[in-house]
């Protein structure tokens, strides 16, 4: 539900965000801890800040426009853009998504006898944190830099001695089936969570928090879908080309 820059004004922050989420990150964005301003108005908190009630709007509209390639179009773009644009996924990640929820989990207080659970995910969040930057390191510094070679050196026969070698210490294959076959990082969180369901749920900071979680795990769905039916399978494919080209040299030499 999207309120009006008109009717927003003089709504309270609890209201606002029980109606629609995405606001709490917008407030965040402009510095303001929504759990501590539930009684407030929006103008009234913008107003403290020094903001304009239609920033915090237009932020918040922002949010909805995807600068996201889908995936068609990064089905037939070449594998350089791919890769830039899972890079972009990577960082938009690690530096704004998931310092946000670590954030929102850190800050809850909550009535730890109502919600034991919780106790559960603020252990588990960091876990699964760490897990998920390993990932993230391990493609970017040895996958996705190899297949980038084999990008520039395809169709480019000088050179091919350099990465000879290096296909010979990786399987593609490999780690493309283990891609594959690995559970999500999230699968710990959407268990804890009970699939981010927010029946019984009536803290609205938690409801955030849900919210955010299962949004994040869309996006890591949709992240891992590019990996495991886009790059990989034409990585794999432009490897075998570049072995042909490196018989080929072998060969007429
Ligand atoms: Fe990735
Ligand atoms: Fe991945």
């Amino acid at each position: 539900m999207f309120f009006e820059t008109k009717n927003l004004d003089n709504k309270k922050v609890f209201d606002v965000i029980s109606s629609d989420f995405r606001y709490a990150k917008a407030l965040d964005s402009f510095g303001i801890d929504f759990y501590n301003k539930y009684d407030f108005t929006i103008k009234e908190i913008c107003r403290e800040k020094g903001l304009s009630v239609s920033s915090v709007h237009g932020y918040r509209l922002a949010m909805d426009e995807s600068f996201d390639l889908d995936f068609n179009t990064l089905k037939s773009s070449p594998l350089n853009l791919v890769i830039e644009y899972l890079k972009h996924n990577h960082s938009y990640f690690i530096k704004n998504k998931l310092p946000y929820i670590r954030n929102l989990i850190s800050n809850l207080s909550i009535d730890k006898s109502n919600h034991s659970f919780f106790e559960d995910l603020k252990f588990i969040f960091p876990h699964f944190y760490e897990d998920f930057v390993g990932h993230i390191l391990e493609e970017e510094k040895y996958i996705f830099t190899y297949i980038q070679k084999l990008y520039q050196l395809d169709g480019n026969p000088k050179n091919h001695a350099k990465i000879f070698f290096e296909m010979k210490k990786i399987s593609l294959k490999n780690i493309a089936q283990e891609h594959l076959d690995e559970d999500s990082e999230m699968e710990g969180i959407r268990g804890l969570t009970k699939n981010y369901s927010l029946k019984n749920i009536s803290n609205l900071h938690l409801k955030v928090i849900y919210q955010e979680l299962k949004a994040f795990d869309g996006e890591l769905d949709i992240h891992s879908k590019i990996e495991n039916e886009i790059l990989f399978p034409r990585a794999i494919d432009l490897q075998e080309k570049v072995a042909d080209q490196i018989r080929n040299i072998s060969f007429l030499n």
